[in-house]
Order: structure tokens, then sequence, then C-alpha cells
């Protein structure tokens, strides 16, 4: 049972491409809906969807509303339901500010990292039960988080799978999924 609050941003600035140049990604549907469907199975707060260009964060709040209170939301309550508690954010500060607070953010990446603060998915899930701060976990797009955004937050372990190659880059909706049910599942 958690006393914290949990909410999920994903990042599509600042992000790297293939080549390692800073990016903003575009929103894609998929990330947006099955998200949500996760945050919701798991009780987060909010979700933020991250990104710097208008255009963007517009196709998201026409999706959301379409959902929410248009045709969608007779058509499918299950969908709107899961959609409640998806937010809009232009930046990482900017959703640090719409949280307020005591807030802690924590980071993500398939990567092992040098970083002074880190974390594993065991204390954290202790952390979550036993104390009543807020948590924001960041997940990257792209090819993952530009560096500049993890200084001054705490680094989660990667998840790690088994066989000989350590192959570790999940897509993003599976990261999130995974992630949440080590640290709020009822397991
Ligand atoms: C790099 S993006 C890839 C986005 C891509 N376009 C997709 O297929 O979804 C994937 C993000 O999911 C998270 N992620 C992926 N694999 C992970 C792992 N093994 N451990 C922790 N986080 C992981 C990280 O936040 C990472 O930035």
């Amino acid at each position: 049972m958690k006393k914290a609050k949990l909410s999920v941003g994903l990042v599509h600035y600042p992000v790297v491409d293939k080549s390692g140049k800073i990016v903003c990604t575009n929103v894609t549907n998929l990330d947006v809906h099955d998200i949500a469907r996760a945050c919701r199975v798991y009780d987060v707060d909010r979700y933020y969807i991250i990104n710097q260009m208008k255009e963007q964060l517009m196709f998201v709040s026409r999706l959301l509303d379409f959902w929410r209170t248009g045709v969608g939301a007779n058509y499918n309550h299950m969908r709107r339901t899961a959609l409640t508690m998806v937010r809009t954010a232009s930046t990482i500060e900017e959703t640090v500010a719409d949280i307020g607070g005591d807030l802690e953010i924590i980071t993500t990446s398939a990567r092992n990292m040098e970083h002074d603060r880190q974390t594993t998915f065991k204390e954290l899930r202790e952390s979550l039960r036993d104390n009543e701060k807020s948590y924001l976990l960041l997940f990257g797009t792209g090819f993952g988080m530009a560096d500049q955004v993890f200084p001054g937050t705490t680094l989660l372990e990667p998840i790690k799978g088994v066989g000989t190659q350590d192959y570790r880059h999940l897509s993003v909706r599976s990261a999130v999924s995974i992630c949440l049910d080590r640290l709020l599942g009822p397991w």
C-alpha cells in the first residue's frame, strides 16, 4: 500500500536521437493510451506528457478531449477512466512546479550509468510505501533522455533481462509497466 504520491513523466524533450543529438520527439498515440492504462492500474497520481512543441501538446489535448468529453467518452468508458490522470507540460521544470511540494525526481535508463545518487527497485518500493512525499518517475523517448536531465535526480537501477547478451532496450511502454509493477504491484 503506497503512502507516497507517484507521478509518471514521459519526456519528449530533451532526449537524444541515434547520433546523440538533442531533439524533441513526436507524441505517439500508443504511448498516451498504453501508459495511461498502466498508470490507472497502479493508481499513479498523474501521467505527464512532456513536450516543448505547442502543436504536439495541442494534439494530446484534442485526443484527451475526444476521449474524456467527446464522442469517445460515451463510446468507451474504460478509456475515459484511464485518461483522467493525463496532463501535459512543456518542460520537466513545469511538471515539477505543477506537482509542487517535497518532490524527488527518479530517472530511468536501460544503460548502466555512472551517477552519484542511485536507487534499487527494492529501496524505492519501500520509500513509496513508507513516506508521504511526492515522486516523479521519468521515462525517455527517442534514444533516451539527454545527459542534462540526470543531475539532481535519483537514478533507478535498469531492468535487466536474462540471456548472455544482456539486451535491455525495452519500448518505453513495456519499461513503464514493468517498473510500476515492481514498485507498486501487490505481489
Ligand atoms: C529510449 S526510449 C525508447 C523509445 C522508443 N521509441 C520506444 O520503442 O518506445 C525507452 C525508455 O524506456 C525506459 N527503458 C527502456 N528499457 C529500460 C530498461 N531496461 N531499464 C530501465 N528503463 C528502461 C527508459 O526510460 C528509456 O528512455
